[in-house]
């Protein structure tokens, strides 16, 4: 309820303003002045594409679009500690069923719970799957994602002589990561889809500095 409060405060104060940090700037502005070739027709309102201060979804606060509710292919290997096979893994929840209502390219870009479908510019209607940023349903080549990190499996996949892990405490406080508020790994563990200084929405520069925020 405070985070639902937050976002119409924030709504109403940013939807105007802009500078280099804000959504307004990257890739993830679908209205109409948005800087990408991804973009609406006429549209104007930035936040509509995810986010509706009335009717949302309950997925997350004031969210705005479907989910996609598809079967996807999730990573798995013969090290991996989180879950015992392919089958086994937990489907998209949290934040990455979020980003997969666009990235898996099943559901329309424009197709929003409060607004109805806004078309988008070049008879654009899901993302384009030319694109990079086109992922499907088939995950199994990127990194585990909606599995619980716990001391359990990071002593498990220690004791392996597996590449160690740090300890969940470091995890939850570093300052490029973030943990869900159920200590599980999400696409926002590594991206923030409202600020893009570096590309690709991630917090530095370095990918390879993600990872040994986790992997020692
Ligand atoms: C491309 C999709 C997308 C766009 C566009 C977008 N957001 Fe978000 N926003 C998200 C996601 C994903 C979350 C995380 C929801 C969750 O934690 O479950 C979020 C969460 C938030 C939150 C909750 C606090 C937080 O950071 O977790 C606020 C506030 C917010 N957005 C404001 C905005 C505003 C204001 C705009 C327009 C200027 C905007 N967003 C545009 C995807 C988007
Ligand atoms: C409303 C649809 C929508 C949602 C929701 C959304 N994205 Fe995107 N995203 C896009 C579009 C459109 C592009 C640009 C594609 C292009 O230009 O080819 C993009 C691009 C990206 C890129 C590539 C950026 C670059 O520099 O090229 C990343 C990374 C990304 N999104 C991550 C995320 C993550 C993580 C989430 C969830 C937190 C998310 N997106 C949610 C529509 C969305
Ligand atoms: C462990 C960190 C991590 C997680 C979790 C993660 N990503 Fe990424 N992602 C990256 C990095 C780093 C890149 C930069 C390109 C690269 O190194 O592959 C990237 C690139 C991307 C791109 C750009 C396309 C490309 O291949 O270059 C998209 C889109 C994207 N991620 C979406 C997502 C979505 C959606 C999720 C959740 C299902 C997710 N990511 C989960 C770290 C992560
Ligand atoms: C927030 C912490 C975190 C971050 C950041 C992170 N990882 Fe992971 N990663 C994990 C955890 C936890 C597992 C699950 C380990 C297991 O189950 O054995 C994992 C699993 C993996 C696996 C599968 C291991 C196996 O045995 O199959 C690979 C590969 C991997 N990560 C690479 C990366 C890379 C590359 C990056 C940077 C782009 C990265 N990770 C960033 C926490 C993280």
């Amino acid at each position: 309820m405070r985070k639902a409060l937050l976002l119409v405060i924030v709504l109403g104060v940013t939807a105007g303003g802009s500078g280099q940090d804000s959504v307004r700037d990257t890739v993830h502005n679908l209205s109409v002045s948005g800087p990408g070739t991804v973009r609406a027709a006429a549209e104007t309102r930035v936040c509509v594409f995810c986010h509706t201060p009335h009717t949302s979804s309950f997925q997350a606060p004031l969210w705005n679009r479907q989910d996609s509710g598809g079967a996807y292919q999730m990573y798995w290997s013969e090290t991996l500690d989180a879950y015992t096979s392919q089958a086994a893994a937990p489907q998209p929840n949290g934040s990455s069923k979020l980003c997969l209502s666009c990235h898996d390219g099943t559901i329309a870009l424009g197709s929003t719970i409060a607004s109805g479908d806004i078309p988008m510019s070049g008879g654009i209607t899901t993302l384009p799957t030319a694109s990079d940023a086109y992922l499907g349903q088939d995950l199994s080549g990127d990194h585990p994602v909606s599995f619980t990190v716990t001391d359990h499996l990071i002593a498990t996949n220690n004791a392996k002589g597996d590449v160690p892990l740090v300890s969940l405490s470091e995890m939850r406080n570093h300052p490029l990561v973030r943990l869900d508020d159920g200590d599980r790994i999400q696409c926002m563990t590594c991206h923030d889809p409202h600020h893009d200084p570096f590309g690709d929405f991630l917090l530095t520069s370095e990918p390879g500095e993600l990872c040994v925020a986790c992997h020692s």
